[in-house]
């Protein structure tokens, strides 16, 4: 369905994010149809160059799509502007010139900047007033480093715009299968009943990545994996397998379900660290058969941040009481896999007393990426002669087998929702302060706890401590390929 034709400043238009992902995503909803032709694209950013030029380099991340007819035309809605983005000078009255000066035009300001000047770039947009009432402004995680720095971030945010026009990316909320999750939960009436203390005995949420954090080391070597991970990416699918069933999915009710999850999350102090951390950072290693080298050769120099965590969450409310969720994320792993893991309670009495096999509790599999899909394994009697023989068994759907359709990726679907006004997908300013409130005691906690970074070799599933968080309870991590 086309959105209404709308305007679109990027601001730190020559930067990664908007090259490859902004522009394209842009691009794709207009070979779609969605994006009306008196829609306009404000580049923006600080070097001096023509929109002619500017096309020419974006161009490269979209290429492979053929389409140049169609890139062309697109391109007749883009223009680029070199400015000052948090000072003054003439690029903003250019910026001016070139947005439509109807009033209920919507005019989304995306900042694909670091957060540190999201406050400044904001005050600079009211100081040259160009927030309209139809303005909305979108800003990528991470918002902050901590919980201070995400509370002024949002304050000086807060100040320009109002909450309701303000779309904080977590670009995890834009995925198919994440989107799925509230469709699996609250459109079947099967799983509900059973989603709890009740009948599920822990989960587990893991993010693994065959990539380094390398390339981006200036960023990656002051975050670490739990706060570019595990504060947003990681939190927000434990919010939306943990949270009540909102009344709607409407934005607050949605967010308002979720910021309970995060309020009821236990706090991890330091004497918990031992049984609910692991930090883990790569060596040398092998990915895909190719050596790679460990993450200190990558960034070139000494570094104690990690590449790898794996946390023992627990939230403190009626429905999840003594229900461990499981967190694991890491680079350089084994292989790209992201999965929630749902594995539910033994049947309380064993009728069947097979001659082979073993009762399984149930799981259930929901594949994030890649091979996207939602897997339950059942318990089915082996077909045939030759007395009571059981098998674990899954009932498979699988994205591709399923469905033929091509589905927009998260940034589409998320630009998309943005100009529509769906802030059902985007963080609201107390979830993310919240979220740090947690991230920030488990990186105090393991500061004070003294928790070892472990080394794990590129290429494997982390630090073996990584199991022991599991094993110590009687428990392993599944993959999902062969739960
Ligand atoms: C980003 C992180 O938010 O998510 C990156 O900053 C990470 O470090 C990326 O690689 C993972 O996203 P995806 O969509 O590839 O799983």
């Amino acid at each position: 369905v086309p959105v209404e034709a709308f305007d679109m400043v990027i601001f730190g238009a020559t930067g990664d994010l908007a090259r490859r992902k902004i522009l394209p995503a842009l691009f794709h909803r207009w070979c779609d149809g969605q994006i009306p032709e008196n829609s306009r694209i404000i580049a923006a950013a600080r070097e001096d160059m023509s929109t002619g030029e500017y096309l020419e380099r974006a161009s490269e991340f979209v290429n492979g799509d053929k389409k140049a007819k169609a890139w062309a035309a697109f391109s007749d809605r883009v223009t680029y502007t070199a400015i000052d983005a948090h000072g003054d000078g003439p690029g903003w009255q250019t910026v001016r010139d070139a947005l439509d000066d109807d009033p209920a035009k919507v005019r989304l300001f995306y900042l694909a900047l670091p957060p540190s000047v999201y406050g400044p770039v904001c005050t600079a947009i009211g100081r040259h007033g160009l927030n309209t009432k139809a303005s909305r402004i979108v800003l990528e995680k991470p918002i902050g480093h901590d919980f201070h720095s995400a509370r002024q971030i949002n304050e000086a945010v807060g100040a320009v715009f109002d909450e309701s026009a303000i779309f904080r990316i977590d670009h995890y909320l834009g995925k198919e299968t994440v989107q799925n999750l509230l469709v699996l939960r609250f459109a079947n009436m099967l799983l509900e009943p059973v989603w709890n203390a009740n009948g599920i005995d822990h989960v587990q949420i893991t993010v693994a990545e065959t990539l380094g954090a390398g390339e981006r080391a200036e960023y990656y070597d002051r975050a670490g994996a739990v706060r570019d991970m595990v504060q947003n990416h990681l939190l927000q699918l434990l919010c939306l397998v943990a949270m009540e069933p909102p009344v709607s999915l409407d934005g607050d009710a949605v967010r308002t379900e979720k910021l309970k999850v995060l309020h009821a999350l236990r706090l991890i102090r330091a004497e918990d660290a031992g049984k609910c951390l692991v930090r883990g950072q790569y060596g040398a290693g092998l990915i895909d058969g190719s050596k790679v080298p460990g993450y200190v050769e990558e960034v070139g120099r000494s570094s104690k941040i990690e590449t790898f965590a794996a946390i023992r969450a627990s939230i403190d409310n009626w429905r999840w009481a003594g229900v461990p969720f499981y967190l694991r994320t890491g680079k350089r792993m084994a292989t790209r896999r992201s999965e929630i893991i749902v594995q539910f309670k033994p049947v309380p009495h064993d009728i069947i007393r097979a001659d082979a096999g073993v009762l399984q509790p149930n799981r259930l599999v929901i594949r994030l990426q890649p091979d996207e899909g939602v897997k339950l394994m059942m318990m089915t009697k082996d077909p045939g002669p030759g007395g009571m023989r059981l098998r674990y068994v899954p009932l498979n759907l699988s994205y591709a087998d399923a469905f033929e359709a091509d589905y927009p990726d998260a940034y589409e679907r998320l630009l998309m929702a943005v100009v529509r006004g769906n802030l059902a997908l985007f963080m609201r300013r107390d979830e993310v302060e919240v979220a740090w409130r947690w991230t920030d005691a488990v990186i105090r906690a393991w500061q004070d706890g003294a928790c070892p970074l472990h080394t794990y070799a590129a290429g494997t599933d982390g630090p073996s401590q990584g199991s022991l968080l599991l094993s110590r309870e009687g428990r392993e991590w599944f993959d999902g390929d062969h739960a």
